[in-house]
C-alpha cells in the first residue's frame, strides 16, 4: 500500500529498532557463541569487562565488531524466524520481567481509500475517498495537494482542506472530501500535469503517504467547461442501488422522472448489486436513448461505510458533474418528484435561482394500502397509480431530498448538502414536493396487501394510530407518464405488481 521514497511508516521505526538488537542468522550467532566461550575460557580475567561492554543495545554499527547478539528467549517478536543481514550489532541487556511489549499484524483499515479526483474550476479540484474513520474522530489527520506540471517548472502547492460529509454516520471508514485550491490555474499553459495528494497519519507532518489523485493529459484543459451553459438544466444524481429491487418499479420511477424533468435532463445511477437483469433491463432503452448513465461501484463492497457507501457516492456524482447542469437532483428510486398547484419546474427553479439549495418535504405513502375498488385491476397497475393513501400527520420530523446549485458546493450528504456557498431554502411545501413509497421498491409481490372500503375516499382513515387520507394526485398523472414511455422508447413488456 505505502509507496517508495515515502518517510512515513505506521510501525517503522520502533520495529526496525528491535530488529537491530536481536535479530542475526542463527548459525552467526552459534559461531560466535562458540568463539566467545573460548576467549573467555582462555581469558579469565578479561571477562566481566567484556560481558559490561556487550551489554548494550545499539544501532550504531561503529565500535567493536566483536560484539555478543544475545537473543531474550521471553521476546517473540512477530516474524523472528526472518534474518537480518546486519552484522554489527551489539546485545540486549536482560529482558525486563515486567517490560510488556506490543506487537502488531495486519493493517484493519486504509489511510486513505481514493474513489475519484476532479477539477472544479479553473484553480480548484475535489478528491473524494475513504479513510479509517478511528484515526479522523480521535487523531488529526490532515491532507496536502501539490501540481507537478508537465512542462519541466517547480511544483507548485495548494491550500487544502478536508471535509467528512457523513454526519459522523460512518462505520470502518468514513468519507472523506479534500478540496485543493491553488492561488491561480496550476495548468494555465496547457501543459498538463499531476495533481499529487500527500495524506498525513496524525498531526505529524514526518508520517504520510503521497499517491497522484489525478492527472490531466496536455491540452485537456478547457476553460469554457466550468461556466454556464451547461449541458443540461437538470441532473439527477442516485445514491448506491442495493438490495432485490423490484424492475416494475424502477421501470416507473425511470419513466416518470424522465417526463418530469424533461429531454434536457440527465440521470446517473450507481449500482451497488441492486441492478440484477431485470433492472438492467428495463434501464438499458434509456441509457440507448442517452438519458442514463449506470456506473457499476459494486468494488465498493470491500470497505466498510455507511450503507453502500452512498455518502461517497453523491459526492463523487457532485463533482464529477459539477458543471454538467443548473441544477442537481439528490433523492432516491422510491421517491417522485411532484408540483403541486399547477406550478411548472421551469417557473419553481426561476424563483429558487438566487438560493444554492433547497430541500423538499416528502408527501409519506402507505406501501400497502389501496382501495377495495372491483373496478379496478391493481395486477396491471403502476405503484403510483394504486397506492394512494398518505399518511396525513403533521408536525412530525420527516427526512428531506434537495436539490443543490452543484457548482456552488463543495461536498454534500444524503438530505442536503451543509458544505456549500450561497443559501439554503427549507420554506418549499408549496412549491415542490415528493411522494415517499417507502418500503415499496423490493417488493415482488402485490403490493395491493390492504384493501379499505370505498368510503374511505372521502374521509380520514385511521390505521395502526396513523391517519390516512385518499390521495390521487399521482393516480392522474399515469395516463400521461405511460403515453410518455410509449412514445419515447416504445412498448415495454414487463409484468406489473
Ligand atoms: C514556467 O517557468 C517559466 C520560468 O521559470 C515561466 O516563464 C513560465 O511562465 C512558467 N510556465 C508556467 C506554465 O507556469
Ligand atoms: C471547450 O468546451 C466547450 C464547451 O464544452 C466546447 O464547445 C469547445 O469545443 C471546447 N473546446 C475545445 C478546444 O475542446
Ligand atoms: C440554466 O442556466 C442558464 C444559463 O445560466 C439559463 O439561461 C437557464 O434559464 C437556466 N435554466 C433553468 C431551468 O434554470
Ligand atoms: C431570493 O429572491 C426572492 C424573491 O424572488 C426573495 O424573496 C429572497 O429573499 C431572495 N433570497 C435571497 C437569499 O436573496
Ligand atoms: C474548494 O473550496 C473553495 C472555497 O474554499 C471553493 O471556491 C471551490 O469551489 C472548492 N472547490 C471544489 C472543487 O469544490
Ligand atoms: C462543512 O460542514 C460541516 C457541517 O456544517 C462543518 O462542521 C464544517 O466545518 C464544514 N467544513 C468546511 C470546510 O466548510
Ligand atoms: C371488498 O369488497 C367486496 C364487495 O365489494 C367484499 O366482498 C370484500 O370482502 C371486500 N374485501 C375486503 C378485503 O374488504
Amino acid at each position: 500500500m505505502r509507496k517508495d521514497g515515502t518517510p512515513a511508516a505506521v510501525s517503522g521505526s520502533p520495529v526496525g529498532k528491535m530488529f537491530l538488537c536481536f535479530e542475526t542468522k542463527p548459525v552467526v550467532a552459534t559461531l560466535l557463541a562458540l568463539t566467545l566461550v573460548m576467549v573467555i575460557w582462555n581469558l579469565q580475567p578479561y571477562y566481566e569487562n567484556l560481558i559490561s561492554t556487550t551489554n548494550r543495545c545499539s544501532v550504531t554499527t561503529s565500535g567493536a565488531s566483536e560484539s555478543l547478539p544475545i537473543r531474550p528467549g521471553s521476546v517473540g517478536f512477530g516474524g523472528s524466524v526472518k534474518a537480518l543481514a546486519e552484522k554489527k550489532v551489539k546485545p540486549s541487556p536482560p529482558a525486563d520481567p515486567n517490560k510488556r511489549t506490543f506487537h502488531a499484524y495486519g493493517i484493519a483499515a486504509a489511510l486513505f481509500v481514493q474513489m475519484s479526483a476532479y477539477r472544479g474550476g479553473p484553480r480548484t479540484f475535489a478528491v473524494m475517498g475513504l479513510a479509517s474513520k478511528p484515526i479522523h474522530v480521535f487523531g488529526k489527520p490532515w491532507y496536502k495537494c501539490e501540481w507537478i506540471p508537465n512542462n519541466g517548472n517547480s511544483s507548485i502547492m495548494a491550500e487544502s482542506y478536508k471535509m467528512l460529509p457523513d454526519w459522523g454516520y460512518g462505520r470502518v471508514y468514513t468519507v472523506v472530501v479534500v478540496n485543493c485550491t491553488f492561488t491561480s490555474n496550476p495548468n494555465a499553459d496547457n501543459s498538463g500535469g499531476k495533481l499529487v495528494l500527500y495524506a498525513y497519519y496524525g498531526e505529524s507532518p514526518l508520517k504520510y503517504e503521497k499517491f497522484i489523485a489525478m492527472e490531466e493529459a496536455p491540452g485537456s484543459y478547457n476553460e469554457s467547461q466550468y461556466s454556464p451553459p451547461y449541458k443540461y438544466e437538470y441532473l439527477y444524481c442516485g445514491s448506491s442501488l442495493y438490495g432485490n429491487l423490484n424492475a416494475a418499479r424502477m421501470r416507473e420511477w425511470m419513466a416518470y422522472h424522465a417526463w418530469f424533468f424533461g429531454p434536457s435532463s440527465h440521470f446517473v445511477f450507481h449500482d451497488a448489486g441492486g441492478v440484477s437483469a431485470e433492472v438492467r433491463s428495463v434501464l438499458e432503452p434509456w441509457i440507448r436513448a442517452g438519458r442514463v448513465t449506470l456506473q457499476d461501484i459494486r468494488a465498493q463492497a470491500e470497505y466498510d461505510g455507511y450503507y453502500y457507501n452512498q455518502f461517497l457516492v453523491v459526492n463523487d456524482c457532485l463533482h464529477r458533474h459539477r458543471f454538467a447542469a443548473n441544477w442537481t437532483f439528490f433523492f432516491d428510486v422510491d421517491e417522485y418528484i411532484y408540483l403541486p398547484n399547477g406550478n411548472t419546474l421551469q417557473s419553481v427553479l426561476q424563483e429558487f435561482s438566487n438560493v444554492t439549495q433547497f430541500t423538499i418535504e416528502q408527501n409519506a405513502m402507505s406501501s400497502n394500502m389501496c382501495l377495495n375498488d372491483s373496478t379496478q385491476d391493481y395486477s396491471r397497475q403502476w405503484g403510483f397509480e394504486k397506492l394512494l393513501f398518505r399518511d396525513s400527520r403533521t408536525r412530525i420530523r420527516r427526512d428531506r431530498k434537495y436539490a443543490i446549485q452543484a457548482r456552488n458546493a463543495y461536498s454534500t450528504g444524503v438530505h442536503m448538502s451543509e458544505n456549500v456557498t450561497g443559501d439554503t431554502l427549507h420554506k418549499t411545501e408549496t412549491k415542490i414536493r415528493y411522494y415517499h413509497y417507502h418500503d415499496t421498491i423490493t417488493v415482488h409481490e402485490e403490493i395491493c396487501r390492504k384493501l379499505l372500503p370505498m368510503f374511505t375516499k372521502k374521509t380520514s382513515t385511521w390505521l395502526d394510530k396513523i391517519p390516512y387520507v385518499y390521495d390521487d394526485n399521482m393516480k392522474k398523472l399515469a395516463p400521461t407518464i405511460k403515453e410518455f414511455e410509449q412514445n419515447t422508447i416504445g412498448s415495454q413488456n414487463y409484468l406489473h405488481s
